[in-house]
């Protein structure tokens, strides 16, 4: 339908396309649904409890936390994070090295409006987080993708793949890369390919976004080195985020880059939002001084293992083993789905008349494939419904076995 606004809408606005995932949330709310669409965490488990003694500092700083904040973040937070987060970064952050953010998916945002002009190109894994591209995209970015196997990004094809791209006139700015528990591929990228993308990265002077919103929810093997922990050339900014370790509703994240990216960052941001809500900040600041993410780690990872482990003993029970290809991911929050013989798209409308919902592969593959392909999020359904879910799929497969 026509409206008065066609001829005043911006080009963006004309190309703006809504997130798949959120879109089926009308679906997913039907009654009697079965969910493992979302990339959702557990609210049974959410620390309701001690969020609400964190609200405690309303008494001690209730004036400043209802004030503006800077737009750089609530200095408090940054100090735990910057003490918090340097064992694994392999060193202490410095304060002007990074900046708290509106989720992590605003760290995308931003460091698009810093690097991105309309047509130039991102390097990122195929396939990859469908929201992390979407913002991409509104900033008018092509991409680049590079094929995966079990340990994530083929980071050998990769010179090849640039100097195709360069030759057609291609401007390429960044690599987007998930490097724990990818979204959705469930795996990692391993050491040796963490080194050789630094390499490349430096060899062809573009930025690396490591995004990191699941490290901490691994469940097996030993932790691996961040890319930003083996850069010395400040080209590495690294995005992580509250949302899987905490809640996804106190929308709080945080990267750490070079300064002179950050405060470009920041003066976006700026034209953005202001300050990420200081409210949410000092809370999210007060739990974790508290002491209360250090204790609710271990418990969020004992949660998720086991949560892993009954979704894919209901996959060995109930999916008939010739039609369904996975890979048992180490950590995070999902599993990924091969139906060779069968597209998934066809399968996704047989599971929803059977009230079981999943994501589709095609929206996580920027420039088309995943035609046999979806997402299974483990964490969020409950033990019997995952069971029960699980079972449901196996008949919907079976119906085009
Ligand atoms: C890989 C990845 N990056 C970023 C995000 C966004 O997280 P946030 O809630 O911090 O915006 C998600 C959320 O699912 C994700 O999977």
């Amino acid at each position: 339908m026509s409206s008065f606004l066609d001829s005043i809408y911006s080009e963006a606005s004309r190309k703006v396309k809504p997130s798949p995932i959120r879109d089926m949330l009308h679906v997913i709310r039907q009654p009697g649904m079965i969910s493992f669409a979302g990339g959702m965490p557990d609210p049974e488990i959410f620390p309701i409890g001690q969020f609400k003694e964190a609200a405690g500092i309303f008494d001690r700083e209730g004036k400043d936390v209802l004030q503006y904040g800077t737009t750089e973040g609530y200095q408090p937070l940054k100090e735990f994070l910057c003490e918090w987060t340097a064992p694994r970064m392999g060193r202490k952050p410095e304060l002007d090295e990074m900046l708290i953010t509106t989720g992590s998916t605003q760290v995308i945002d931003l460091l698009c409006w810093a690097l991105l002009d309309k047509g130039d190109c991102v390097i990122c894994e195929e396939p990859t987080f469908v929201g992390a591209t979407l913002t991409m995209y509104n900033h008018g970015a092509e991409f680049l993708t590079v094929p995966c196997d079990k340990d994530g990004m083929k980071v050998e094809l990769l010179p090849e793949i640039i100097d195709k791209a360069k030759k057609q006139g291609k401007k390429i700015k960044f690599v987007y890369t998930i490097v724990n528990f990818h979204n959705p591929l469930g795996c990692d990228l391993s050491v040796e390919r963490r080194k050789k993308l630094l390499e490349i990265a430096e060899e062809h002077n573009l930025v690396i976004l490591e995004d990191d919103p699941y490290g901490y929810v691994r469940f097996d093997g030993e932790d691996l080195p961040p890319i930003f922990s083996m850069d010395k050339s400040g080209r590495v900014v690294f995005a992580s985020s509250f949302s899987k370790i905490l809640a996804p509703g106190t929308r709080v994240a945080w990267c750490v880059g070079k300064r002179e990216l950050i405060r470009k960052m920041t003066v976006f941001k700026q034209g953005v939002d202001v300050c990420t809500s200081v409210v949410a900040q000092a809370m999210v600041y007060e739990y974790c001084r508290l002491g209360y993410l250090d204790a609710f780690l271990p418990k969020i990872i004992d949660h998720y293992r086991d949560k892993r482990d009954a979704m894919e003993e209901a996959f060995k029970t109930y999916l008939p083993k010739d039609q369904v290809k996975y890979q048992t991911p180490k950590g995070g929050f999902f599993y990924w789905i091969e139906t060779p013989n069968i597209p998934a798209r066809d399968l996704f409308d047989k599971a929803i008349e059977k009230k079981v919902a999943f994501v589709l592969g095609e929206p996580f593959y920027p420039n088309g494939g995943g035609k046999h392909n979806f997402r299974m999020c483990f964490t969020f359904a409950s033990p019997e419904d995952t069971k029960e879910g699980i079972k449901r799929l196996g008949e919907a497969i079976r119906e085009f076995a």
